[in-house]
């Protein structure tokens, strides 16, 4: 394919046509500030925030807990399946706008279980909408249950029980909440029973925490996909292995610059990620909280940087290449996603 016959200036258009997989993307995190007001209008529940305006300007943060902090609280407003059913459908609807044709989401179960909603509520809303996502968008779309790492494991044992029913609606399991001071190591035994129940395992790691957290969650948890990874540039050996293995890094720009990881997007570290030969592509986080969805992302990242229609393709490869689909699937996409660059003239 000759990506240098491409027209540099439609390169915007190419970056929100292409066919993607959003692998990064916490489905609480989507919680848009007017659904977080609707959904407290129906449930009867005060908000801290007057109005979507005063919620908006509230979102402005420092580092990951201070994030944390706000979006914990945002989830207070979803109660029953029918408010999981919503966000999530709100959700595939924006995701089909940004033609992500496969979606792995990570839903936080013990930030509802502790309010006193169960399980059973939390997952029978939100698999629902990935039914529906697939009969009337065409997406694919699967769940992936996180465990909060500033509880102990002993809660997240007890989680991984509480979802023993429906565990063929999820995917697989992962680690997120609040990095520094819990390293994956804390939950190896947790992550070894997910995966002997045949559950596939991801971590968040590297993004404020140190190399260290990405080596203990390649060999103590066994991830399969590194969630962030980019402090993975600090550690020579570290991106070796990474390229070697081909582990692939899920990385969130906009995310990064929200939560001052980097300053700017200009000083972001994904052409490094990239030039080293690593499984890196793009995905959103917390899109209601960071300003913007899968395109938006993109298109942002490749106005700040020396990014070009050849790492375009590669990061929408390296998407389904990580993905948690059958070798068949990932052709099929990866045959569209050519098909797209040839109608865009590569
Ligand atoms: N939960 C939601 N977003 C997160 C992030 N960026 N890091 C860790 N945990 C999260
Ligand atoms: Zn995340």
């Amino acid at each position: 394919m000759n990506f240098s016959a491409i027209d540099p200036a439609r390169l915007p258009q190419l970056l929100c046509a292409m066919p993607k997989a959003e692998l990064h993307l916490h489905i609480e995190g989507s919680l848009e500030p007017e659904l977080m007001f609707e959904l407290a209008r129906r449930n009867h529940i005060e908000l801290p925030h007057a109005d979507v305006a005063a919620v908006r300007q509230a979102y402005a943060f420092t580092n990951l807990q201070s994030f944390l902090d706000i979006y914990y609280a945002g989830a207070s407003v979803l109660l029953h399946a029918q408010d999981f059913y919503d966000l999530a459908w709100a959700y595939f609807q924006r995701a089909a706008a940004d033609h992500v044709v496969h979606c792995e989401i990570f839903f936080d179960p013990q930030t509802h279980t502790q309010r006193g909603v169960s399980m059973h509520t939390v997952v029978t809303g939100l698999h629902r909408a990935c039914q529906d996502a697939r009969a009337q968008l065409g997406i694919d779309a699967q769940l992936i249950m996180c465990f909060l790492r500033h509880l102990s494991q002993a809660d997240a044992f007890e989680t991984l029980a509480q979802a023993m029913p429906y565990l063929d609606k999820m995917v697989g399991v992962g680690l997120d909440s609040s990095e520094v001071g819990h390293p994956p190591e804390k939950f190896a035994q947790v992550f070894a029973k997910a995966r002997q129940l045949g559950l596939r395992c991801v971590a968040h790691a590297g993004e404020e925490g140190p190399p260290a957290y990405m080596w203990s969650a390649l060999d103590d948890l066994h991830a399969e996909r590194i969630d962030h990874g980019v402090q993975a540039t600090q550690d020579a050996a570290l991106m070796q292995r990474l390229a070697k293995a081909r582990v692939p890094l899920t990385v969130c720009p906009l995310s990064n610059i929200k939560l001052c990881v980097f300053s700017d997007l200009a000083t972001h570290n994904l052409p490094a990620l990239l030039d080293a030969g690593l499984c890196a592509s793009v995905h959103s986080d917390d899109p209601a909280y960071f300003g913007g969805y899968i395109n938006d992302n993109l298109l942002q990242t490749f106005e700040a940087l020396p990014l070009n229609a050849g790492h375009a393709h590669q990061l929408a490869r390296n998407s389904f290449e990580a993905s948690f689909v059958p070798d068949a699937q990932k052709q099929i996409w990866l045959a569209q996603l050519d098909a797209c660059f040839v109608q865009f003239g590569a």
